[in-house]
């Protein structure tokens, strides 16, 4: 098996092969693009037309959000793959840092519509990938590679279907992550008696809060400067209370956001704030996981990136991880992927960085570091961790639902409209003012 521990090498700094990693190579193009930032950027941008200045083959500039400890470590074992093919190729890697990618699409945004994109970029499949790079024009199909590699295959149909838009597909998945988990501090849970099952519920989760509470110990680790942090846990709570079927249904507008089992999830939501750390608002959600990690709070719920976070930081032992509270049966899929950018600046080096990210081997590599799943259903899983068994067999088992806050289920505008609503909501936690914002934003969809 894999020896996990080495997960906490610093892929920028890890000389392993002739390639050179040139990180923060965007930065400059942040500051800018985050002042440029408006609503629905995407879907006001230009197509590119123009073709950019040959630059030869020599570099291949990949582009994600992937900075945090199992972020980057899995972001690397995908370098390190694609530069076993390819070693006398510079791998430039330009990251912009921010979960959820929320910085890294603002300063993305901007080289699109400017006509730099770099040679690939990542993205969820879905509503993200639809209407921020598709139906803009940013984006070559890679139905071509699909067939030639034989990923028809090899990637579940469910998969395929979210990288396809006219019959065409569009992104090469990489990894397949959770949305809907709750990581604990197992000591912390052992010292108040608190047990938990992938079988129990939102009142089993606030009993433990109260008692947690009692003990002067905050319940939940709050990561609210990451605005997603916040959206996930209230789509997992609304995934709690309406079961996968009707959480499906207020997606595609069958159910309304005027449902009263809306109200309780936010009414729920609120809920967590009353037993969180102070300074939520000044941490990141892997700022959150610290607490964790060290018995300064009990649970967070996040996607199982977080596992990856805390192998990374050598963490692992301090944690355990159930259902997000009343998900038991659910998956939610947070799924990742990389493009074929129109016009990229070395073409050649793109497909075949697609051509490795989309193989059995890189994603077998990229998984344990990343805490993901493989998007294949052919990578030999005899090495894979205990956690990503109990992921693996969710997938295979459970009802896989769509995730708000990692792009797939509403629109960019939606998800826009949800960031800026739960913001406040933070601040006022006033639930009728939330529930009002989530029916505008339907209205405004429709
Ligand atoms: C998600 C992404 C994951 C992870 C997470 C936190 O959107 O799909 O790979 O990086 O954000 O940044």
């Amino acid at each position: 098996m894999r020896d996990l521990r080495n997960a906490g090498i610093n892929p920028l700094t890890t000389t392993t092969s002739r390639r050179t990693l040139v990180a923060g190579s965007a930065s400059a193009a942040i500051a800018s693009s985050l002042a440029r930032y408006g609503e629905a950027v995407a879907q006001d941008a230009t197509p590119a037309v123009a073709t950019p200045l040959a630059q030869g083959e020599a570099q291949l500039e990949i582009f994600s959000w992937w900075t945090t400890a199992g972020e980057a470590a899995g972001l690397d074992e995908l370098f390190k793959a694609f530069a076993a093919a390819n070693p006398d190729v510079e791998i430039v890697n330009a990251a912009v840092a921010g979960g959820a990618g929320t910085n890294a699409q603002v300063a993305l945004q901007t080289r699109l519509s400017a006509n730099q994109p770099p040679d690939s970029w990542q993205s969820h499949p879905g509503k993200e990938l639809f209407a921020r790079y598709v139906e803009p024009g940013y984006t070559d199909t890679v139905t071509a590679l699909f067939d030639e590699q034989g990923w028809n295959d090899t990637f579940p149909q469910g998969v395929i279907d979210q990288v396809t838009f006219d019959g065409e597909k569009y992104l090469v998945p990489v990894g397949v992550h959770r949305g809907n988990v709750m990581f604990y501090n197992k000591q912390v849970l052992a010292d108040n008696g608190i047990e938990v099952t992938d079988d129990w519920s939102m009142d089993d989760y606030f009993a433990a809060a109260d008692t947690l509470a009692a003990a002067g110990i905050p319940s939940y680790a709050m990561g609210s400067k990451d605005t997603f942090a916040v959206v996930q846990l209230f789509e997992n709570t609304l995934l709690a209370n309406l079961g996968p079927d009707d959480y499906a249904k207020v997606w595609n507008g069958e159910l309304g956001w005027d449902d009263e089992r809306v109200t309780t999830s936010i009414e729920n939501l609120a809920r967590y704030f009353d037993s969180v750390n102070e300074d939520h608002p000044a941490l990141t959600w892997d700022g959150a996981m610290d607490l964790v990690y060290d018995g300064k709070a009990a649970f967070q719920s996040m996607g199982d990136w977080a596992y990856g976070d805390a192998l990374g930081k050598q963490k692992q032992d301090a944690i355990g991880w159930v259902n997000h509270p009343g998900t038991g049966g659910s998956f939610v899929s947070v799924i990742d992927g990389f493009t074929m950018p129109k016009n990229a600046p070395h073409p050649v080096n793109a497909r075949n960085w697609l051509i490795s990210a989309g193989s059995a081997e890189a994603q077998a590599a990229f998984a344990p570091f990343k805490g993901a799943i493989p998007a294949r259903t052919d990578v030999d899983s005899s090495g894979f961790n205990e956690y990503m068994q109990w992921s693996s067999e969710a997938f295979s088992a459970d009802s896989v639902v769509p995730s708000l806050a990692h792009g797939a289920a509403g629109s960019p505008q939606f998800l826009t409209s949800v960031n800026e609503a739960i913001v406040t909501f933070i601040v006022d936690k006033d639930v009728a003012t939330f529930q009002e914002a989530l029916q505008f934003a339907a209205e405004d969809e429709a």
